[in-house]
């Protein structure tokens, strides 16, 4: 069964690069590579929703230099690929403070965002200057503002509720999250929407993880809905 809503932390780009004597830069030129085939592979295959970990919070530590170029990505990602998502009716969502962006970088995921928004097919979420932590706690934030004019909120307040105020509001949970780079860790990632995914460490480092690596992995996976509440009970 194809998962409706696959998660992946893109790990190792830096690595990759460093394995060939290239900079990490280079690595994470070819994780966007790889990025591109895998949105391919989704929308082939009939994934309804890929979320992608381009950039967390903690990678402003990183050195000025890559952070540029990451923060680049997306410019010119969309500058090249907004056409084709168009004709393909593929949706772009950004999860993250996307408010704290560059200005370049927020204009042009604004403008993705924008000019995709009533496309119907494939969602591309990217997570972008994103922290679990931190998207609970802004959710927490907008819930106490909002109680103030509608006190019966915090009465009310359920999960349900609560999503309304992720930045993952509307989507579906995943049902799988991959991991690439050999580490096994959630790293702030998802946290309250992977509390019944399938967790997937595969040791590639992400430019190696091409479609038949992802779809091998996809396809494995056989997520029941309900199997978790059994294990849970
Ligand atoms: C982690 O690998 C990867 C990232 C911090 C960036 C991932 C981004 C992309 C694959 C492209 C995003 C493109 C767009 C258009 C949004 P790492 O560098 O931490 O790897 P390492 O563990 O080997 O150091």
């Amino acid at each position: 069964m194809i998962p409706k809503h696959v998660a992946i932390i893109m790990d190792g780009n830096g690595r990759w690069g460093k394995k060939r004597g290239l900079t990490r830069s280079e690595g994470h030129y070819a994780g966007s590579q790889t990025m591109e085939e895998l949105i391919d592979a989704s929308a082939e295959v009939g994934v309804e929703i890929l979320t992608l970990y381009a950039f967390s919070t903690e990678n402003w530590k990183r050195p000025k230099d890559e952070v540029n170029y990451l923060m680049n990505l997306p410019v010119k990602f969309f500058n090249q690929k907004l056409p084709e998502f168009m004709r393909r009716n593929i949706k772009i969502l950004i999860s993250g403070d996307i408010e704290n962006l560059p200005k370049g970088t927020k204009k042009a995921v604004i403008n993705a965002m924008k000019e995709t928004e009533d496309n119907t097919g494939l969602i591309v979420n990217f997570a972008l200057n994103y922290s679990s932590r931190s998207e609970i706690v802004q959710a927490i934030y907008g819930i106490m503002q909002d109680a103030k004019s509608n006190p019966l909120l915090l009465e009310e307040l359920d999960e349900e509720t609560f999503e309304r105020y992720l930045y993952t509001r509307g989507l579906p949970d995943p049902d799988i999250v991959i991991r690439t780079g050999g580490e096994k860790r959630i790293s702030n990632f998802l946290m309250w929407q992977s509390s019944t995914a399938d967790l997937r460490f595969v040791d590639d480092l992400f430019p190696d993880f091409k479609k038949e690596q992802y779809l091998k992995v996809i396809e494995d996976q056989n997520h029941d809905d309900d199997s978790w509440k059994e294990c849970a009970g």
